[in-house]
């Protein structure tokens, strides 16, 4: 196994309120990180190590969301400039601090986390249990630092009407996909597995992109992954109509994608659109319809929404 070093920059807040770790999610989004984890209180009442207890006390009674966020990067240079920047902007509210993780060690963390996984026709495994079942393809995913373990509900969404979606698109010859935010590449590999020959991930995070090569491999299967948003991408002459495109990614950047996914499809293509939260659907299909996409069918998992549009 290799013994890869990656890099983890721990931001430790300070200032607790929720006004500031918006604040403070606000400058990570404008420094492109839009890939981090945080300490967060999801599931807590599960936690019965004792070791977690006053930590657990604390966080439950707390009225904030997390009191550390981490990001993770292959590239130290990189985390060392965020840390530089982040710090200058909030000099008493976090204080930044960068380790190494080795590979190994990164992969033991993920052991007691990553199990496998079922959809209606996919399961996705870790390396280390890879699993069959009869009636669906199987994903490989390396668990690193591009969201898509399959673990989140938005993917297990984008995963369902996606197969559903091509299903209903078997006859169209030459099916073109467009993997727009493909962190681990997960959904590109799914509809891969599916029989779809021709689709093109974009992400503008490049450790995703290095995931998609990894996890491609793992897969036995070959696509291409591009460190790019929508419109750079289309910019450098890429126009070529898609009659899928699938993009699990927050709200906003949905809604600024959807006159360039207009622009890149045809009367009968499909959007499957995820990363939404309940209360956001209104504002996501008024802004669809304004494009001309029209809702086909919609599916939720905990408070989290996918949305399949199709263009009239
Ligand atoms: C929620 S993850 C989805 C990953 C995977 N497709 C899945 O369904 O599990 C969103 C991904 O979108 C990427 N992203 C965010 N803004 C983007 C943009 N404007 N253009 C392309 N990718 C973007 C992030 O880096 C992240 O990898």
């Amino acid at each position: 196994m290799s013994q890869e070093i990656t890099y983890k920059l721990c931001l430790r807040i300070f200032e607790k309120t929720n006004k500031f770790i918006f604040d403070l999610k606000d400058e990570l989004y404008n420094l492109g990180i839009h890939s981090y984890s945080e300490g967060s209180f999801d599931n807590l009442e599960s936690i019965d190590n004792e070791d977690c207890e006053k930590k657990r006390d604390e966080f439950l009674e707390a009225d904030y969301l997390c009191d550390e966020i981490l990001v993770h990067s292959y590239d130290k240079a990189t985390l060392v400039e965020y840390k530089k920047v982040l710090e200058e902007k909030f000099p008493f509210q976090i204080k930044g601090e960068i380790s190494e993780i080795k590979t190994t060690d990164w992969r033991d963390k993920w052991k007691d986390s990553f199990k496998p996984i079922e959809t209606e026709s996919y399961i996705v495994c870790p390396p280390w249990e890879q699993k069959i079942v009869e009636g669906k393809k199987t994903i490989i995913i390396e668990p690193a630092m591009a969201f898509g373990t399959g673990q989140h509900e938005t993917t297990q969404i984008c995963l369902e009407l996606l197969e559903k979606c091509l299903k209903e698109k078997e006859n169209v010859p030459k099916l073109s996909v467009m993997d727009l935010g493909t962190g681990s590449g997960i959904l590109t590999i799914a509809a891969c597995k599916s029989g779809v020959t021709e689709i093109e991930a974009l992400d503008i995070d490049e450790d995703s992109v290095k995931a998609c090569g990894v996890n491609a491999l793992l897969n036995g299967i070959h696509f291409n992954a591009y460190k790019s948003d929508l419109s750079s991408y289309l910019e450098k002459g890429k126009n070529k109509i898609y009659d899928v495109i699938l993009a699990n990614i927050l709200l906003p950047v949905l809604l600024k994608s959807l006159s360039d996914m207009a622009r890149v499809t045809k009367s009968g293509s499909e959007l499957i659109l995820s990363g939404l939260i309940l209360s956001q659907k209104e504002e996501m299909l008024e802004a669809c319809e304004l494009f001309g996409f029209v809702l086909i069918e919609e599916r939720v998992k905990a408070d989290w929404l996918g949305l399949r549009v199709v263009k009239k």
